[in-house]
């Protein structure tokens, strides 16, 4: 049995923090102690309680004064993008074709998508990040390179091939047997071994032929615990191809829903331009819609409407993500900084304890997994991140003027990155040394 206990100021979430100063909605011990036994977190709280807890022999790390967090949750990232991002000067159709499908067609060398899939969980982990939602490239091998890289880890991770079938150059097009017959070779190989979950990717309805989506129906009907993740109402011109190319749909959603890929293990990333229809459809089928601010805001795409789409009668699940390489940071930190100005322009404020609940426990909830990650809960998983609010002299210095801890989460999400993250635990073992600087 191998016992670790960290000390330092911990905080979770037990709920969405309604204003800044809901702090019964957090869980935060200035003293703070969480045990972690074997991989899983066996006790938090008050470090004089948690310390009574432990073994004679506990291995004690002292994280003190910094935070102790749950890990960072991704829900929609693009491994295969990691040279794609900062390509300059178009929306999103141009930027597919111009940028993103060429360099995904060098996923066709298994090789390659090895390095990328290692380089791109060294990137998450250094941002604090512990778990992703992840789309590969169609090429089955790059899902698999992701998740033996992640396996090899001992993460949680989400991902799934891409499946794309038209719309797209010959090196990034499948067929809807093989996206199928691949599809269901990596779930066969990869789901539920260890930490690995897999995802069903059609890419967004454009790239699919009508025969591609009923694969993907047919994939979820099969494996119902499985979850699922498209791209949905991001742009204009996006929306009114889909239109042209599912004539007899209502809108946009409705294309998903025919093919039965509402739910509640259904990731949406964007949902920028939706009707109140749609989002109807999507609040009754319990789907994700996922905020991707910095790739909104880079893509030029529009606002996604965070406040109306939790407030509404009809509220909507989100989750919130990076989208690497329409994305412009891998930092969930740098992404709810870009997310509170979206928020502000569609006039609205979201609360610093809000944003942190949104990238742990709210992540972890919208992916169904909130009892393995997202909290410092005793049985979950030990995915913990260490924050140091006084990493540049930039942050030291205004750090000597904050009094609340709302006010210091919100100077981490305003001038916070990577040299914030003092470590990472992924399962109970500390990584940040393992890592490439
Ligand atoms: N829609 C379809 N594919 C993509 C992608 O790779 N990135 C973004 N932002 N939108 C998409
Ligand atoms: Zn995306």
């Amino acid at each position: 049995m191998k016992q670790t206990l960290l000390r330092g100021r911990t905080l979770s979430f037990l709920r969405f923090p309604e204003t800044i100063d809901d702090l019964s909605a957090c869980r935060y011990e200035e003293d703070g102690g969480v045990l972690i036994v074997d991989g899983k977190i066996a006790a938090t709280g008050a470090f004089a309680d948690v310390r009574a807890k432990a073994g004679e022999g506990v291995k004690i790390v002292d994280h003190r004064p910094n935070l102790i967090l749950p890990g960072f949750v991704d829900c929609h990232v693009h491994m295969p993008q990691m040279q794609v991002i900062a390509s300059y000067g178009a929306e999103l159709l141009d930027w597919l074709n111009n940028y993103t499908f060429p360099e995904e067609t060098k996923f066709r060398d298994a090789q390659h998508g090895r390095r990328i899939a290692r380089l791109f969980l060294d990137e998450m982990l250094r941002q604090g990040t512990t778990t992703v939602v992840a789309y590969c490239s169609v090429h089955k091998a790059s899902a698999e390179a992701f998740f033996a890289e992640s396996h090899a880890r001992n993460m949680l991770n989400v991902a799934g091939k891409v499946m794309m079938d038209r719309n797209a150059p010959e090196g990034v097009l499948d067929t809807p047997q093989s996206g199928y017959d691949d599809t269901k070779a990596l779930i066969a190989e990869w789901h539920r071994k260890g930490r690995q979950h897999y995802a069903v990717t059609p890419r967004f309805a454009i790239t699919s032929t009508p025969e591609q989506m009923e694969m993907a129906e047919a994939l979820m009907r099969e494996h119902p615990d499985l979850h699922m993740q498209t791209h949905l109402s991001e742009n204009h011109a996006e929306i009114a191809f889909t239109q042209e190319l599912y004539p007899w749909s209502k809108d946009y959603t409705d294309v998903y829903d025919r093919y039965g890929l509402l739910g509640a293990k259904s990731l949406f990333g964007h949902c920028i331009h939706l009707s109140e229809r749609e989002a109807d459809a999507m609040s009754a089928s319990g789907s994700v819609a996922v905020f991707c601010p910095t790739s909104n805001l880079f893509l030029g795409s529009g606002l996604f409407d965070y406040q109306r789409f939790r407030k509404r009668e009809n509220p909507l699940r989100i989750a919130a993500a990076t989208d690497v390489g329409g994305g412009t940071n891998y930092s969930m930190l740098r992404t709810m900084d870009e997310g509170y100005k979206v928020i502000a322009l569609n006039g609205e404020k979201l609360n610093p304890l809000a944003s942190f609940w949104q990238i742990t426990r709210g992540n972890a909830e919208a992916l169904s997994l909130v009892d393995k990650i997202g909290t410092l809960e005793p049985g979950t998983d030990a995915d913990i991140t260490i924050l140091n609010s006084s990493t540049t002299p930039g942050m030291r210095l205004r750090m000597e003027t904050i009094e609340t801890l709302a006010e210091e989460l919100f100077l981490l999400q305003t001038l916070g990155d990577d040299r914030t993250v003092a470590e990472v635990y992924v399962a109970g073992e500390p990584l940040k040394a393992s890592l490439p600087v």
